[in-house]
């Protein structure tokens, strides 16, 4: 007997729903920060955690669900088994190592990529038409090897990358300029790490690129000035860290924007680890680096050509190259 009696002329439910799922693998700082983001961003109809650690993942799942009264229903569900992502429309891959304090997140490459070759075909068996966002580090390189295990094409397969760098640069930006960080379009782009290239060429303020925007507004700056946000932006996840032990908030909005650009289809843009080869003058090999893509339901729709001045395309071919070393040294 249900609770409520049904009206008159009830028609049967839809044969076909619209069910959006998303999973997320690994459920330590950074995957629960994202699996709170996408559900309190109403993002997905069910959200799947997925994890080794079966009493950490009930925990989290019970937790979770304990807020059903404050949030938009969504059936969240945890398991040790990979089988219970089948059927969605994105994987949200966090799982493994993360830094120590001053670490930096190309060391972590031997164990994670060991930890990808167990955890992606499972995932790929399960939804072999999802869509793969990479964030474990060092995300470039994973990226690939996520690419390469799946055997997806290269438009389903989008690392993190510098999604994250560029909402720092952003912020520091609009907080040296006294701004809102939504009205300052800048990005970095490269390696999600020490090599990263910010294009200063291309960052504008309300529209105006932010050089001739200083200028006009007699803001006096230094070169070094804007070197210093950078250096500020790579120094950014050490210095969180070092302080509280890992980065996870940022990182949780950071891979919700992306969940909603590729599950709502907005065709925007954003920094993510695409398969560079062929941009930008980056021919040899296949390196996975953030360039600035537009992401849809079908994941990577096409990579922007933003000008880039010869500085700093030298820069993001030497970034193309950090990775590329790593990568090769695999053997994948
Ligand atoms: P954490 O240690 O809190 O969580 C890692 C989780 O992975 C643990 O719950 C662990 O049980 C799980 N795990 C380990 N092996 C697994 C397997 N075989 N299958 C499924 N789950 C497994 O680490 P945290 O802080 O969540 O970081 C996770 C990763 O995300 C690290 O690699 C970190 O460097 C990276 N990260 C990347 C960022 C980015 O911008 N791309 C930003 C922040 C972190
Ligand atoms: C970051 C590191 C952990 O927060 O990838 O950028």
């Amino acid at each position: 007997q249900s609770f409520f009696k049904p009206i008159h002329n009830t028609s049967p439910p839809p044969t076909t729903t619209r069910n959006t799922k998303i999973s997320v693998v690994g459920v330590g700082n950074v995957g629960m920060a994202i699996a709170q983001t996408i559900l309190t961003q109403s993002l997905a109809d069910e959200i799947a955690l997925v994890d080794v650690n079966g009493d950490k993942l009930r925990g989290e799942m019970l937790d979770l669900q304990h807020a059903a009264a404050f949030l938009p229903r969504t059936k969240i569900s945890a398991s040790v088994d990979f089988s219970s992502t089948v059927g969605s429309d994105l994987v949200i891959v966090t799982a493994g190592a993360r830094q120590i304090v001053g670490e930096s997140r190309l060391n972590l490459l031997q164990r994670n990529v060991a930890l990808f070759s167990k955890v992606v075909p499972p995932l790929a068996a399960a939804s072999p038409e999802c869509i793969l966002l990479v964030v474990s580090n060092p995300v470039d390189v994973l990226t690939y090897v996520a690419w390469k295990l799946s055997g997806f094409p290269s438009n389903r397969v989008i690392g993190s990358g510098t999604n994250l760098d560029s909402s720092r640069f952003r912020f520091l930006i609009a907080d040296h300029l006294d701004l809102n960080a939504q009205d300052v379009q800048a990005y970095i782009v490269g390696e999600h790490g020490d090599s990263s290239v910010a294009l200063w060429s291309s960052i504008s303020v309300g529209g105006v690129p932010i050089l001739s925007f200083l200028e006009r507004q007699q803001i006096a700056y230094e070169k070094q000035t804007l070197e210093k946000i950078h250096k500020e932006v790579v120094e950014g996840a050490y210095e969180v860290i070092k302080l509280k032990g890992y980065t996870s908030w940022a990182i949780g909005y950071s891979a919700a924007s992306l969940a909603r650009a590729i599950l709502r289809d907005q065709r925007s843009i954003h920094p993510v680890s695409v398969l560079a080869k062929g941009f930008y003058g980056i021919d040899g090999g296949e390196p996975f680096l953030s360039l600035p893509a537009q992401l849809g339901r079908s994941g990577v729709l096409g990579v922007t050509n933003v000008h880039l001045t010869e500085d700093e395309e030298n820069q993001l071919r030497e970034s193309a190259k950090t990775i590329l070393e790593l990568q090769t040294q695999l053997g994948i």
